[in-house]
């Protein structure tokens, strides 16, 4: 049978076409099919829908953000002497994991080596040896936090930065190729590390394969070979998801930052990073308000309702401590979950295309979850009726049973009086229900 193209959409396509907020980054990258994995393998990370992202380093000792050494220029020495401090007293990775589970997370994303080069595992490949292992601590972060994950059954994720501000040659490759080419074979070599040492890792996230701070993960490709490196990646781990920051067009999208999600679904494997605090810093930063409960249960929603991940990302201090306000809105989170994680775990987005702040769907076998983000707007919503199916019954969580009111174009809902917060709603189908499983678009980049 002769294979189905995937659509192609572009930038402005999304945009308009699908009315979204979504703002993948580095789309256009290099295409190769011999890495792409199957929508099969991509299946239990599109199932597991929550992550947890964590950012901890050197910067977490001065709190001014991960990217604190390039803005505020601090000098080389003055900077990696912070190496000799960075030794958390009292602390076991065991209670970001434990956090994780509590938070209600499938799987986890920890920096292993942010652009300031620092490596939090006993990694031969980094230049200087500037290590966790080899430098005060003497730990191997990386290890124990894959340790204590698969203890707790959680999926491992690397976050991996190829380039590195302690080269002179990351700002000026092509003036000083030689420099350059010593941060590429720390990158080759420290992926390959990453990959071998740890297999099977569940995901490889990069960030930061651009160059001298200008383009786009994209425009470097022709420095970092993405399509090379990953092979290398996949060598290891042929199952592995890789996102798309390494110039290679990747296994799933990415959108990052707390901008508000809205527009239609994007039936694509697409994941939205975000921090739980202000977004201002990935790091520990002290006093970093946290975000309100209602407008993260918002959040989470709207990412799921349009068919995409949620990973959500802390910064712990310099001893490797979460704050005890993060903590708490972790596990208000996670508590909402074990209650209500029905409609958000092995779903996907739709059947019906959410309308921005009133409502939107998921939908698992013949079952869909209506999230109803403004009950009072809701009431006047006209549902289009499912195609080729039939509603049996609509009931609340509790199993209240939610009048349904046939009106011409579909069917309206009479919701008890409640004021709960994404009031769900279940639909319980005469047949597994059939989404808009269009999962062939390719965006682009193009605008
Ligand atoms: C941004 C930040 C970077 C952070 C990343 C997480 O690119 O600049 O510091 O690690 O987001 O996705």
């Amino acid at each position: 049978m002769e294979r189905k193209l995937p659509r192609e959409m572009t930038g402005a396509e999304l945009k308009s076409m699908l009315k979204s907020s979504i703002n993948f980054k580095s789309l256009g990258g290099i295409r190769c099919e011999e890495l792409n994995l199957s929508p099969k393998d991509k299946q239990w990370w599109r199932d597991a829908k929550i992550g947890l992202f964590i950012h901890w380093g050197l910067y977490s000792i001065l709190g001014r953000g991960e990217w604190v050494r390039y803005n505020e220029k601090i000098p080389k020495e003055e900077y990696e002497a912070l190496a000799d401090e960075f030794i958390p007293e009292d602390f076991s990775v065991k209670e970001w994991i434990e956090l994780a589970k509590d938070f209600g997370a499938k799987y986890a994303v920890m920096v292993t080596k942010h652009h300031d080069g620092f490596s939090l595992w006993n990694s031969e490949g980094s230049y200087e040896h500037f290590t966790s292992y080899h430098r005060g601590a003497h730990r191997d972060f990386v290890k124990e936090y894959v340790d204590a994950c698969r203890a707790a059954g959680l999926r491992v994720g690397l976050y991996y930065s190829p380039m590195d501000w302690r080269f002179p040659g990351y700002f000026d490759p092509k003036g000083l190729p030689e420099n350059a080419a010593l941060m590429k074979e720390q990158c080759y070599r420290q992926v390959e590390e990453l990959c071998s040492k740890f297999a099977p890792v569940d995901i490889l996230w990069y960030d930061g394969g651009w160059l001298a701070h200008k383009g786009s993960d994209v425009t470097s490709a022709w420095f970092w070979e993405p399509v090379k490196l990953n092979k290398i990646a996949r060598s290891y781990n042929p199952k592995m998801l890789i996102n798309p920051r390494s110039g290679w067009e990747g296994d799933f999208y990415c959108d990052e930052g707390s901008h508000e999600i809205s527009g239609k679904i994007i039936p694509v494997p697409w994941e939205k990073n975000m921090c739980i605090c202000s977004g201002c810093s990935w790091g520990w930063m002290p006093e970093d308000p946290v975000s309100d409960f209602n407008w993260l249960i918002s959040m989470m929603v709207n990412v799921v309702c349009r068919d995409g991940n949620w990973l959500v990302n802390i910064g712990p201090d310099r001893n490797g401590k979460i704050s005890k306000e993060i903590t708490e809105r972790m596990r208000q989170i996670g508590a909402w979950l074990s209650e209500y994680g029905e409609s958000i775990y092995g779903t996907r987005g739709g059947p019906f295309e959410p309308v921005d702040n009133v409502y939107g769907s998921t939908y698992k076998k013949d079952k869909v979850y209506l999230h109803i983000l403004d009950t009072a707007a809701f009431e006047h919503e006209i549902i289009p009726k499912p195609k080729d199916n039939e509603i049996l019954r609509a009931s609340m969580f509790d199993s209240t049973i939610v009048e349904i009111q046939d009106c011409q174009g579909g069917f309206r809902l009479k919701l008890p009086k409640t004021v709960n917060l994404d009031t769900i709603v279940i639909l319980k189908m005469k047949k597994e229900v059939i989404g808009c499983n269009d999962t062939d678009i390719h965006f682009t980049g193009k605008e």
